[in-house]
Parts: C-alpha cells; structure tokens; sequence
C-alpha cells in the first residue's frame, strides 16, 4: 500500500472525461474530491476536466454546478480557490450510444491538448448507469480514443461489473477487445477507506495478530454493514439490483478478502490483488439447495421511526408495489484453506435498520477452562471490532477483574478512535482512488478475476433466490435490525449478531438512535 505521506506525488498532466457528468455521483463524490485533491497540490500540474452530459449547457453553466457542487460538499462558499478551480472544467454534450458524437468529442480532446499544453494522457471516467458500460468504450476505441501512442489511456468503472456471473464474463470480453486490463480501474469504493486499508496495516505491521488469525484462535468473523437511509431516489436502480448485488457481491466480500488474505509478499499491486483473488477462489461453494439454510433475505416495510413515519420499500418512487428485491441479505459460508477451514464467515447488510455503521468483528475462541465464575461458552469472548465508519476505528474487548472481593470479571474497552489523531481528517475513498488511477496504480481498484470469482460465488444464491420462492422476503420494521431469523444463521445458541449501538456504554461508538 502507499503511504499518501511518503508518496505524494503530482499525476502526469493529463485531461479526465467525466461521463456523466451532472449527475449524483459527479456532483457529490468525483468533482469533491478533485477539488480536495486540487487544494491538497496533488492534481497534476496542468489539467482539465471535460464533463459530458445528454443536455446542452455551456460552460459557464456548468461550471456554476460544479461550483455549487462543492460548496454544499465542502460547505466551501464561493471561494476565490473554487473559482480558481473550476476554471479548468468544461463541458460538451454527448449521447454516449451515439457513435456520431464520439468523432466531435475526439476533436474536442485534441483542440483543448492544444490549447493547454495537455499531452494526450486522459482518463475516461464512466459515472453512467451500468446499461453503457459496452457502448462507451467500444466507442471511444472506434474513434482511436483507447490509443496511447500520444500518452496514456485509463478508463474507470464503477460498480456494479456485470449482473451476474455470465454478464461480467461477457462485459469483461467485451472491454478487452479494445482495451487492456492495465487500462481498466473497476472502482468499489469500500476500497478507497482509509479503515479499509487500515485492515492490512493492523494485520500485517503488528506482530500480536498474525500469530492469533486463524483457525486456532478465531471462532468466527462477523462483518455488518447498516445504514439508516432506504433507498431514496434510486428505486429502480435498486430494483434490479438488491442487497445481495449492490453491497455483499463488492464492498462486504472485499472486506472478507481483506480480513482473510494471506500476507502478500510485497505491498504493490499484483501482489495484493493476487492474495485477494485466492480467498474469493477458496469460498466454500453454496449450493442452489443450500441456500435456503445459509441465507436470510428481507425487506423494509413501513414503520415509525423517531416519530416520523418511514414508507416501506414497497411504496418508494419507482419501486413495483409487488417486489421480492431484498434490502436486507444476511449469510454465512466458508473459506476453505488451510488458515480459515471450518471458521464460520457471517456478513449482513441492510437498508433502514437502525444507524449506519460499518464494522466487521473477529470473535475469538474461549479459553479451554474458565477458572472464573459467570461466563460460559463463548460470552464475554476477546472481540476486536474494526469499525470501518463512522466512527472509524478500532476496539478490543477483553475480560478485567472487577476491584474488590472475589474474582469477578468484567468485559471492558481498548478503544481507538481515529479522531483522536491530531490530524485526524480522514480522505474520502473517492480522493484517494481518484489519485491512485492518476498516478497509474490499480491496487485498490479491482481486477477482473476478483469480480468473476465474487460473481461465481454468488450465482447459486441469486439463482435460488430468483426461483425458489419458498424461501421468504421477511419483511421487517423499518428502524429494526432485519429479520429476526437472521439471528438462527449462527450456529451456537447463545450467539447472536453484534448488535452496536444496543449498549451504548459498553459499545462507545457513534450512534443515531
Ligand atoms: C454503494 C451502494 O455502492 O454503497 C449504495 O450502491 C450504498 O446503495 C453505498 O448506500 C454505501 O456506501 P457507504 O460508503 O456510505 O458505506
């Protein structure tokens, strides 16, 4: 991994294509973090970005978005910097199917090259809906726009790669009939967080762990992601998508990768992508039969929450009032290796349940006797929780004798914050991948054996859930954990998931409710 401190270094000059450029993702993550990068001195010494768009606006206008863009991000008002910065965007508009647009589009590259003293480095970001993740580069390369006998090329994509396991083959067959893998950044943002990260360097710069992180010591792995929001505007999207797709297939499987990888033998690119790859291939399969055991599916019906009234998933704008698309996924598999073989793996994630928080918990065993009163089993085990966000950090539980009489024992805190650090900002994912496909390095973006193998695990439970309707959609209160059943997927009784937030005082983390 680079160290941003000991590697800042300025991108090449280069032009970046926004496609999409007035839309959600452009105007609240990717123009933000070209701003933060711009005040940080970490955008190249000349550049431009040309945002292209279906409508037709000038540049002025555009650039008046982008300004307000930025103030409502950055809560920076009307600077003289912003001004200073969105001198460097233009725009033009363009229908990314019409092939007739892209020639303009090239002439347009080559006069602003001219103009600025930009040689032809350009980076093509596909901020698009996942319907023209074909068109846009079989365009581009039929107008030359993928060649880079005048500088690079680099082409991002975001999530999500494919809708299952035989439409990413086939877009990722496509892609490279015109373009090679080291021109492509597949972006899954989880990858960009600072906590994320964070996983690797706790594993891997501290001696105490490594020795702990295995079958021997570690009775399972629990990781959550939970957000309070439901699906807002984006009902049609999630439609076709569902938990399962939009959050376990990327984010929740690269923090399994992350957790359970091997050290790599050096920190560059192929090496950890290459350890990553290996635990995706060492998922236990699920079978289509299987799935009904090992997976919990739900969805949020309508609740009070805080006072307010919260509409179910069904009555939300663009959502069919009849839809079996789950907001919740809970499951629970297996990574057969010889570190991991038998160590149960629990992931869930869901929209509306109580806060947003995203944290995976490493339980361990219990030790072999007890010489204490008042626990049994696996209660009161040593827990360390990486909270990814919000409250990013990290804390260990561990069993301390309570002062006074007797030997009682009191699970308590080792917390770590990273506000505490006096530089405590944290850098958006998106500034720091953004960066990273500047300079050309695609640690932490993904390389398409990883996206096939995530596809190909998950395949039998899409299928399953697609068509076996005698596993349920629970339905469950919006404000709530999910469906309570999701708490029988672990094996031992007396377990359940982590619950944070359900004791504030023994959890010190930042909760909403
Ligand atoms: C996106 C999903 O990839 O991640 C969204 O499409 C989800 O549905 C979001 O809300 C969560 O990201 P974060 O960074 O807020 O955890």
């Amino acid at each position: 991994m680079t160290d941003r401190k000991n590697s800042d270094k300025k991108p090449d000059s280069q032009i970046i294509v926004i496609f999409g450029g007035r839309g959600d993702l452009s105007m609240r993550k990717i123009v933000p973090a070209l701003f933060t990068l711009w005040t940080q001195g970490l955008m190249p010494a000349r550049f431009a970005v040309l945002a292209t768009g279906r409508s037709s606006i000038d540049n002025e206008t555009y650039r008046a978005e982008v300004s307000s863009a930025i103030s409502s991000v950055t809560k920076q008002k009307n600077s003289d910097l912003t001004g200073e910065f969105i001198r460097s965007f233009y725009y033009t508009a363009l229908d990314p199917a019409d092939i007739g647009d892209y020639k303009p589009l090239a002439m347009l590259l080559e006069q602003m090259r001219e103009e600025l003293g930009i040689p032809g480095n350009t980076l093509f970001y596909l901020s698009v809906p996942p319907g023209l993740y074909d068109d846009i580069p079989h365009n581009l390369a039929l107008c030359g726009l993928n060649s880079e006998s005048d500088g690079w090329k680099r082409m991002i994509i975001e999530k999500p790669f494919g809708h299952d396991y035989q439409s990413a083959v086939s877009l990722n067959k496509l892609l490279l009939e015109n373009w090679n893998e080291s021109q492509i950044y597949r972006i899954d943002h989880y990858l960009g967080k600072e906590t994320v990260q964070n996983i690797l360097v706790t594993r891997f710069s501290n001696g105490i762990f490594e020795p702990l992180w295995n079958r021997n010591y570690v009775h399972h792995v629990e990781i959550t992601s939970s957000e309070s929001l439901g699906v807002e505007k984006r009902g049609s999207y999630y439609e076709e998508t569902g938990a399962l797709r939009d959050m376990v297939q990327n984010h929740l499987l690269h923090l399994v990768g992350f957790i359970a990888m091997e050290p790599p033998s050096s920190i560059d690119s192929t090496s950890i992508r290459n350890e990553l790859v290996k635990v995706f291939e060492s998922l236990r399969p699920i079978s289509q039969e299987d799935a009904a055991k090992v997976t919990i599916r739900g969805q949020y019906t309508g609740s009070h929450v805080k006072g307010e009234l919260i509409s179910g998933y069904r009555e939300e704008e663009g959502v069919d009032p009849a839809s079996m698309t789950e907001t919740f996924a809970a499951m629970k598999f297996y990574i057969d290796n010889w570190r991991w073989g038998g160590v149960p793996f629990y992931v869930r994630t869901g929209k509306r349940l109580p806060t947003r928080v995203t944290e995976a918990v490493i339980h361990f065993k219990p030790t072999p006797h007890y010489l204490f009163s008042g626990k049994s089993g696996c209660e009161g085990c040593n827990q360390l929780i990486i909270r990814i966000q919000p409250d990013e950090g990290i804390l260990l539980k561990f069993g301390m004798k309570i002062p006074g009489a007797g030997f009682n024992v009191r699970n308590v805190n080792m917390d770590f914050h990273y506000s505490d650090l006096a530089d405590g900002r944290i850098p958006e994912a998106y500034e720091r991948l953004i960066y990273d496909c500047m300079n050309g390095d695609s640690t932490l973006y993904t390389r398409s054996d990883a996206v096939l193998a995530a596809w190909k695990f998950l395949d039998p439970v899409i299928q399953a859930w697609k068509n076996d309707h005698s596993i349920p959609v629970y339905g469950y209160p919006a404000g709530t954990w999910g469906p309570e059943t999701a708490d029988d997927l672990i094996e031992e009784p007396e377990l359940t998931w982590r619950y944070p937030c359900k004791n504030l005082a023994d959890d010190g983390i930042y909760c909403e409710l």
